[in-house]
C-alpha cells in the first residue's frame, strides 16, 4: 500500500390519547406511525405530522386545533415521547441480545467516527467538508442484517446527498424496522452527539423527517423475496450490487465486512465499478477471531484461529493478503493501523500450518482501516 498511518485505535382514531399506553402502538405495523409521531415531537415538523395523521385516519379535521394545542405542551417534547417508548426499547434490546446482534447509538457513532478519522489520517479529510458531503453519495457496504439502515440514516441526516446501504444476506424485517425506529429516536433525543461533519441538530431532524418510512416492515419483508432495493428517498437499501449504477458513489465504506467476504476479487471489482473515478473506499477490517467477542463462545485469545485453525464465519485473510487484493483489484491507498496486538501477544511457535507463512506484523494486525482510490 502507498502510505501508512497510525492512530488509537394507534390510538383510537379521532380521539386524543388519554393514557401513555394509548399513544404508541408498536410502530412497525401498517402505517409508519413512528415517523408520524416523531414529526409530532418536533415543533418544526409538527404541522406536517398532524396533516399526515389526518390523512391516515388517526385524526379528524375537527380535532386538529385540539391536537395542536395539546402538542405544544412541554410534556410532548421529543424527550418525553422517548420516555413513553422506553418499554419498547427494552424489548428490542432483549431481542437483539438473543440473536447476538448489536444496536446502539455508540456503535453507529463509532462506525462514522472511524471512517472519518481514517479519511483524515490518509489525507482525504477534504472529502468530509460540509459543502462537499452535501454533494456526495455514500454507500454503507455490508450494512448488517439487524440494523441495516442505521448508519445510512445517520449519514444522510448529517448531510450526505444520498446514503445507501447494501446487505447481501436476508435481513430481519422486524429488527431492521425497530432499529430504524431506534435510530430516529437517538437523533431526536441527542441530535448534538450526532451532529458531525457540520450537520446541525435542527437540520438533521428535518432531513430525517423528510424520509418516507411508510409500510417499512412490509417493504423490508418483500426485499427478502429476491434481488431488489427499498427506497426511502435519498436513503435506499439494496440486497445486490447489480441494481446500482456504475460510477455512482463518492464514498463506499464498510465496517467489519471484508473479513467475511468470500469472493474478494469479485467484490472489489464491483466496488470499483460503482465508485466514481475520483471516489474513495474506506474499509475497516477486523482481523481478530470473531469467536472471542461472541457471547456464546468460550474463547479468550483474540487470535485463537492461529492455534486451532478454525475460521468462524471469516475468510482468514490477513492484512498482507487484503492489501495485495486491493492492488490487484486496481486500487491504491493507505493503511491506518487502528489496533495491533502488543509485542509477545501472538505466539508464532504455536501457529497452525495455514497461518505459518505470515509475518509477525501480518499476524499482529487486529483492526486496520484502508482508504482506497482507483489507480
Ligand atoms: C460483522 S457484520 C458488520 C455489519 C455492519 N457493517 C456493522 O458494522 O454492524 C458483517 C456483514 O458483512 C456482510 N457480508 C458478508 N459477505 C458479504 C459480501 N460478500 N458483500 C457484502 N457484505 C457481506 C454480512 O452479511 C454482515 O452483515
Amino acid at each position: 500500500m502507498g502510505g501508512t498511518a497510525r492512530c488509537a485505535a394507534g390510538g383510537r382514531p379521532g380521539a386524543l390519547p388519554s393514557r401513555e399506553s394509548d399513544v404508541l402502538q408498536r410502530p412497525s405495523h401498517g402505517q409508519s406511525l413512528i415517523s408520524m409521531l416523531m414529526d409530532l415531537a418536533a415543533p418544526e415538523t409538527r404541522a406536517a405530522g398532524l396533516a399526515e395523521l389526518q390523512s391516515q385516519g388517526y385524526l379528524t379535521p375537527e380535532l386538529q386545533d385540539v391536537w395542536t394545542a395539546e402538542l405544544s405542551k412541554p410534556r410532548y417534547t421529543s424527550r418525553h415521547l422517548s420516555g413513553i417508548i422506553a418499554p419498547e426499547r427494552v424489548r428490542i434490546q432483549k431481542l437483539l441480545r438473543q440473536v447476538g446482534g448489536e444496536l446502539t447509538a455508540v456503535k453507529t457513532q463509532t462506525v462514522i467516527a472511524n471512517f472519518s478519522r481514517a479519511l483524515e489520517f490518509a489525507g482525504h479529510g477534504h472529502r468530509l467538508e460540509a459543502a462537499r458531503i452535501r454533494q456526495s453519495r455514500i454507500l454503507d457496504f455490508g450494512s448488517g442484517v439487524w440494523s441495516s439502515l442505521s448508519a445510512a440514516i445517520m449519514l444522510y441526516a448529517i448531510g450526505f446527498a444520498q446514503a445507501d446501504a447494501f446487505e447481501p444476506f436476508p435481513i430481519g424485517p422486524d429488527m431492521v424496522t425497530e432499529s430504524v425506529f431506534e435510530t430516529i429516536r437517538w437523533l431526536y433525543e441527542t441530535p448534538a452527539s450526532f451532529a458531525l461533519l457540520g450537520g446541525t441538530p435542527q437540520e438533521m431532524k428535518q432531513r430525517v423527517a423528510a424520509l418516507d418510512f411508510t409500510d417499512l416492515e412490509e417493504k423490508l419483508t418483500r426485499l427478502n423475496d429476491g434481488p431488489g432495493v427499498v427506497s426511502f428517498g435519498p436513503v435506499r437499501l439494496f440486497n445486490n450490487t447489480d441494481m446500482m449504477e456504475n460510477g455512482h458513489y463518492d464514498l463506499v465504506c464498510s465496517n467489519s465486512v471484508l473479513e467475511h467476504v468470500e469472493d474478494m476479487p469479485g467484490s472489489l471489482a464491483r466496488q470499483r465499478e460503482i465508485l466514481k473515478d475520483d471516489g474513495v473506499c474506506v474499509h475497516t477490517v477486523d482481523f481478530t477471531d470473531h469467536r472471542a467477542i461472541a457471547p456464546d463462545q468460550d474463547i479468550a485469545d483474540s487470535f485463537q484461529m492461529y492455534y486451532d485453525g478454525i475460521l468462524d464465519e471469516v475468510n482468514g485473510l490477513r492484512a498482507g493478503d487484503m492489501e495485495a487484493l486491493f492492488i490487484l483489484g486496481g486500487f491504491q491507498g493507505a493503511t491506518v493501523h487502528l489496533v495491533t496486538a502488543p509485542e509477545g501477544y501472538v505466539d508464532q511457535s504455536r501457529v497452525v500450518e495455514r497461518f505459518a507463512h505470515y509475518s509477525l506484523s501480518d499476524l499482529s494486525a487486529a483492526v486496520n482501516s484502508y482508504v482506497l482510490t482507483k489507480v
